[in-house]
């Protein structure tokens, strides 16, 4: 087994979220700008994909070092070990990116980190030829910030958020990693009623069951690092044992998802039952402000239209003032509401408890909290 320094990629916010996943998995790590920093074997590659909820990617660092001209990036990337990872055949891509830094030329910068590896592959496989490059895909990135390179290959694949169900859509479905993130800021337990008025496509009643199941997010997918020779697939074979393990199936869920539109709700369904979860979350069609409820201290995790588009406007803010008079009298529950909307507090009604800037993929968002009484000790599942 070797020893990798990894990074597990997320969107600006999340970090700290993720952060809390990746030690919880059992590694120590830090902190960056999108990333979380941590060590691991090849085990730790693959249950880092299998299990981050809130992560975009897992990356494999080969190297980092500074990089001032195009042939101290040629030297030192050819310096690397790169046949500890890459095979004699392997399809060998290269992205690149510079911020801040005197190598500007990205696609300079990726032909030179091309033309570096290659050489050292032919003279650690002994070729005198061409790399025919029909194998394992093993992407590569090269990444300069403040003329500090990064050489990273990309252990993932397909983005983290590609669970494997979501077999269709709406118009904005939430990012599924954003979601888990969601349910992870709220104070939801599995013994709570989670109740998503704007479910739109399910993303997150089904990303909230799996985490009340405690079923591994990647359990329905594959990742690029699957096809390497340097992970045998034993690894993968025991991770995916593990996360079979550990998943609670017994586990009761009071989970409910609503939309205005059926056909939203068809669609919800439709992925439920791709994840495998279509029997535990209850879909149906109901307007947000119709939610009335005899359960207490229970949570709405709420992703609504924003209003953004022309039109839209006046609409979504009525809507706004409805749902704060409907789920005035809900003094036990728990209130999530993530929009883009500047004046959705004075719309709802009510100053937040707690607001929490986060990015739904470009667009600037809050997630307004407004937190309920706490449970009778004896209800609390915490
Ligand atoms: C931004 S989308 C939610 C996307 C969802 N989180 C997903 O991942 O697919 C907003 C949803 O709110 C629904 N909606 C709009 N007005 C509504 C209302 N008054 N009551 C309930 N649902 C509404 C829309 O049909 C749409 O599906």
């Amino acid at each position: 087994m070797g020893t990798y320094k990894l990074i597990a990629t997320t969107a600006m916010g999340i970090e700290a979220i993720a952060a809390k996943e990746v030690r919880e998995l059992g590694y120590d790590c830090e902190v960056e700008n999108g990333k979380v920093v941590f060590t691991g074997d090849e085990q730790a590659i693959a249950r880092a994909n299998l299990w981050l909820r809130t992560a975009d990617r897992v990356k494999l660092v080969v190297g980092e070092f500074p990089a001032f001209t195009f042939d101290e990036l040629f030297e030192k990337t050819k310096s690397l070990p790169w046949e500890e990872f890459l095979p004699v055949d392997a399809e060998f891509p290269v992205q690149g990116k510079s911020v801040k830094s005197k190598l500007f030329s990205v696609s300079d910068c990726q032909a030179i980190v091309k033309k570096a590896i290659a050489e050292r592959l032919k003279i650690a496989y002994k070729r005198t030829s061409w790399l025919e490059e029909s194998g394992s895909l093993f992407k590569i990135e090269v990444s300069l910030l403040k003329d500090k390179a990064l050489l990273t290959i990309d252990t993932s694949g397909a983005g983290l958020h590609k669970r494997g169900y979501r077999v269709d859509q709406g118009e904005a479905p939430l990012k599924e990693t954003l979601a888990a993130a969601l349910i992870k800021l709220t104070n939801w337990q599995p013994g709570r009623k989670l109740h998503d008025p704007f479910c739109g496509s399910g993303t997150i009643p089904i990303e909230a069951a799996l985490i009340g199941q405690n079923i591994a997010p990647g359990f329905n997918r594959e990742f690029l690092s699957e096809t390497w020779p340097f992970i045998n697939s034993e690894t993968w074979d025991k991770v995916r044992e593990e996360a079979e393990d550990l998943a609670n199936y017994d586990q009761e869920l009071d989970i409910i998802g609503t939309d205005i539109d059926h056909k939203m709700v068809e669609i919800s369904k439709k992925n439920a039952f791709e994840a495998g979860l279509g029997e535990l979350i209850d879909f149906k069609q109901m307007q947000a402000k119709d939610l009335t409820t005899k359960s207490e201290y229970g949570v709405i995790l709420g992703n609504p239209p924003y209003g953004e588009r022309i039109g839209d406007k006046k609409e979504v803010e009525k809507m706004y003032r409805d749902i704060g008079i409907a789920y005035e009298t809900l003094d036990t529950w728990s209130i999530y509401i993530l929009t883009s909307h500047p004046d959705f507090e004075k719309l709802y009604g009510k100053q937040a408890t707690k607001k929490r800037k986060l990015f739904n993929g470009f667009i600037r968002t809050d997630l307004y909290q407004y937190w309920g009484k706490r449970p009778p000790k004896e209800q609390r599942s915490e």
